[in-house]
């Protein structure tokens, strides 16, 4: 097993003792670079709108009530996990969630999405953004992950996760959904201090609230920097890699950090750069293709979320595709190459999962 130490930040797992369930398990394993039983999948996005039991809980609750509610989303976390069979659970939260304590006024609206009432507009709010104390400001996620913990099965990882840097300062600067993030590059690009400065607190932020979310039982995090594939190879060396590198560097040894984005294609040697043990794939590359690209780290991915509206004939042949550029070589989780859709149906979930475990049983 691999040494885990205490990270400068201070965090320390609370699984340190001997080869544990937890680090049998087919998750923990394949993040490691160990050999599995088969190929262990999670899907993002698992616990969601496409459940007719998250969708009655949503009725008589809007969504950051239900994040929270450490009870409730406790519940939501373990009851997905479970219903679906799939090999990890993911934290019930949300990667905004961390606006609100930095200063920023967050609603989740029907249909139109996540929206900031008071973005960030001006370079003097940089030096206004509070310290955020993961501890008392965010402790109802801690909460949650502590209460997740306790509810899993005792082999069944639970990751916890944050937002990056990029993507978190995007919600901030835009104030809500973006198809162009002109604000967002036009900070960047004229305001070069400014920038470095809001990307060293928002590294700061993300590196101890991931640190308090290992400490609280997490076994695995997964920094979603979901929308810095808008930017060049050149722009991502100059303006995030070096964030993302500290924020990884600020995580404790041993505890798999999987780093993932969207429409990261041209961007993939560089994130993998930033030194994490998981590369997420999306959909937009191959597999193998994008395996070779990261080097020596192991990979999740990359099931393109709109074949699980195809019949299980296709299905099982995009799935063998995938595992087929795996090739069974150790390092291999499987997982969707973006969220599932809100209008996926559990059966092809269902499907997903059965058939991922069947076809790469060793
Ligand atoms: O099951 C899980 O994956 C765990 C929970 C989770 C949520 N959001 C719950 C959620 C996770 C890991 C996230 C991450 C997240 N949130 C990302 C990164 C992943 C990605 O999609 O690239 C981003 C960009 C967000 C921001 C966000 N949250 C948006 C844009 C929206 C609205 C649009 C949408 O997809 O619904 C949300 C809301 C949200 N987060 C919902 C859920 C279940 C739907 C809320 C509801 O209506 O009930």
């Amino acid at each position: 097993m691999m040494a885990l130490e205490t990270s400068p930040s201070g965090a320390q797992p609370l699984h340190d003792k001997g080869l544990s369930l937890l680090d049998r398990s087919p998750f923990m394993l394949a993040c490691r670079r160990l050999p599995v039983p088969y190929t262990p999948i999670w899907l993002m996005r698992q616990a969601g709108r496409y459940m007719p039991e998250y969708r009655e809980l949503r009725e008589k609750i809007g969504f950051l009530e239900l994040c929270k509610n450490p009870e409730l989303a406790c519940q939501v976390t373990v009851s997905a996990a479970e219903r679906l069979g799939v090999d990890a659970a993911i934290l019930f939260a949300d990667i905004l969630l961390v606006l609100e304590p930095l200063g920023f006024e967050l609603a989740f609206s029907r249909g139109e999405g996540p929206v900031i009432a008071n973005p960030l507009r001006t370079v003097d709010r940089v030096s206004t953004l509070r310290h955020v104390d993961c501890g008392t400001d965010l402790g109802y996620v801690l909460q949650t992950v502590r209460m997740a913990r306790m509810a899993l099965p005792a082999g069944l990882p639970l990751i916890g996760f944050s937002g990056a840097p990029f993507t978190l300062a995007s919600y901030m600067i835009e104030g809500g959904a973006s198809r162009h993030f002109t604000r967002t590059k036009a900070f960047m690009l004229q305001e070069p201090e400014a920038w470095d400065g809001l990307m060293v607190h928002l590294s700061k932020t993300v590196t101890e609230y991931l640190c308090a979310q290992i400490t609280n039982g997490a076994q695995a995090v997964q920094i979603f920097d979901s929308w810095v594939g808008c930017l060049s190879p050149g722009d991502y060396r100059t303006f995030v890699l070096p964030h993302m590198t500290r924020v990884i560097a600020g995580l404790p040894r041993g505890v798999p950090v999987i780093h993932f984005g969207v429409g990261t294609a041209s961007l993939l040697e560089l994130m993998a750069q930033a030194g994490s043990d998981v590369m997420g794939l999306d959909f937009h590359v191959e597999l193998d293709e994008g395996w070779r690209r990261v080097g020596d780290v192991a990979v999740q991915g990359n099931l393109d979320p709109a074949f699980l509206f195809t019949d299980r004939r296709s299905l099982t042949a995009r799935i063998k595709r995938i595992l087929d550029q795996a090739e069974g070589r150790v390092g291999h989780i499987f997982n969707l190459g973006h969220g599932v859709l809100p209008t996926t149906s559990v059966d092809s979930v269902l499907a997903l999962v059965e058939i991922v475990h069947d076809l790469s049983r060793r």
